[in-house]
């Protein structure tokens, strides 16, 4: 079976097209590398350099595929609130000349890369699929709107998954090396701490925050249970239905305790400085992952640990080479 990866050339894309390819799938990328890596991608994979928003390189890409993977999009909350119009026009009216072009293509199976960030602010947690869909940026919203317009598809035959990530992180060593986040800046917690320096020290935003030590609490998932959560999704598709799963770890770290999560495996102290709070960060995001579990037979089974060494170790490989 070939699936096209949208979005293939991204960080979670690429682990995505790797993963793939060696579970034996035939794998198309289409991404438009304005923020992914074309050095990222497979070489096993066939590669359409173009926009979702391409009807032309879109139909390109579909040719010969049986399923889609569609993770391009934009993905920077912050970025959002002062771009929405590039985050509407990318993520929603991307998706809908993706399923349009599926349509016409006569192809049926759709595994999407949704959000958390569709929830905004929870009012319980841990988060399950039927909370309250508030969410607090236009990123969230679009991603929401994407769902919706989804859920509409399944009623003439669209077969479709939603997964709503928490917080990925982690790296994977593929045949041809490490894939690992490359954002340009980088905002993420684990990669910038990581690089974190008594003369530039990693920032905590926040330790005011109603939680246990006073920082911001999150669910992380290593980037490798996410997509065999994936995998596993498009294997449970079924005709007319649009099913929409969180995925996490079900239990949350606080940035307190993801730094020394991280100096442990490193062996030293990790530099931090207290700085405001960052807008838009809700206090605590935790999913509740019943729903995976009962539907995909999935459970992840790599810690915040991992997820620090993987990382730190995709690092060390990317400098030294
Ligand atoms: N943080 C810091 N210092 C930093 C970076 C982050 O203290 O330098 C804190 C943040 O305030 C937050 C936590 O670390 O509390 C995690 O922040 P990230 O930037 O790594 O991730 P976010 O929680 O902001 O967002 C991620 C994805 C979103 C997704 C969300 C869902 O980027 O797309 O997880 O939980 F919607």
């Amino acid at each position: 079976m070939r699936v096209l990866v949208t979005g293939g050339a991204g960080y979670i894309g690429s682990v995505a097209t790797a993963m793939l390819l060696e579970r034996g799938f035939d794998v198309t990328v289409l991404d438009d590398c304005s923020t992914g890596h074309r050095d990222a991608v497979a070489g096993a994979a066939k590669f359409v350099e173009g926009s979702v928003l391409s009807t032309d390189s879109v139909a390109l890409a579909l040719t010969g595929c049986s399923a889609v993977f569609h993770f391009a999009a934009k993905s920077l909350v912050g970025e959002s609130v002062e771009k929405p119009d590039l985050y509407f026009d990318v993520n929603v009216n991307g998706t809908r000349n993706l399923l349009d072009q599926m349509s016409k293509a006569k192809i049926s199976k759709l595994v999407f890369s949704s959000t958390a960030a569709t929830y905004g602010e929870p009012e319980v947690i841990p988060i399950t699929e039927e909370a309250n869909t508030k969410p607090t940026s236009p990123y969230g919203t679009t991603k929401l709107a994407v769902d919706k317009m989804i859920t509409e598809e399944a009623k003439s035959g669209l077969a479709a998954i939603s997964l709503r990530y928490f917080n990925v992180a982690g790296a994977y060593k593929s045949k041809a090396g490490w894939l690992a986040e490359r954002h340009n800046p980088e905002t993420h917690l684990i990669p910038n701490l990581l690089r974190s320096t008594r003369d530039k020290p990693i920032k905590i935003f926040g330790n005011d925050w109603p939680t246990k030590d006073g920082t911001c609490i999150r669910d992380y998932i290593h980037v490798v249970d996410l997509i065999d959560a994936h995998i596993l999704a498009l294997e449970n598709l079924a005709s007319g239905q649009h099913k929409i799963i969180n995925l996490g770890s079900g239990g949350g770290y606080s940035v307190t305790e993801v730094v020394s999560a991280a100096s442990k495996v490193l062996g030293r102290d990790i530099p931090t400085e207290i700085a405001s709070r960052r807008s838009g960060d809700p206090a605590v995001l935790i999913a509740d992952i019943s729903l995976a579990a009962q539907c995909l037979n999935w459970a992840p089974k790599r810690g915040i640990e991992n997820m620090v060494r993987d990382t730190w170790e995709s690092q060390n490989a990317s400098t030294s080479k």
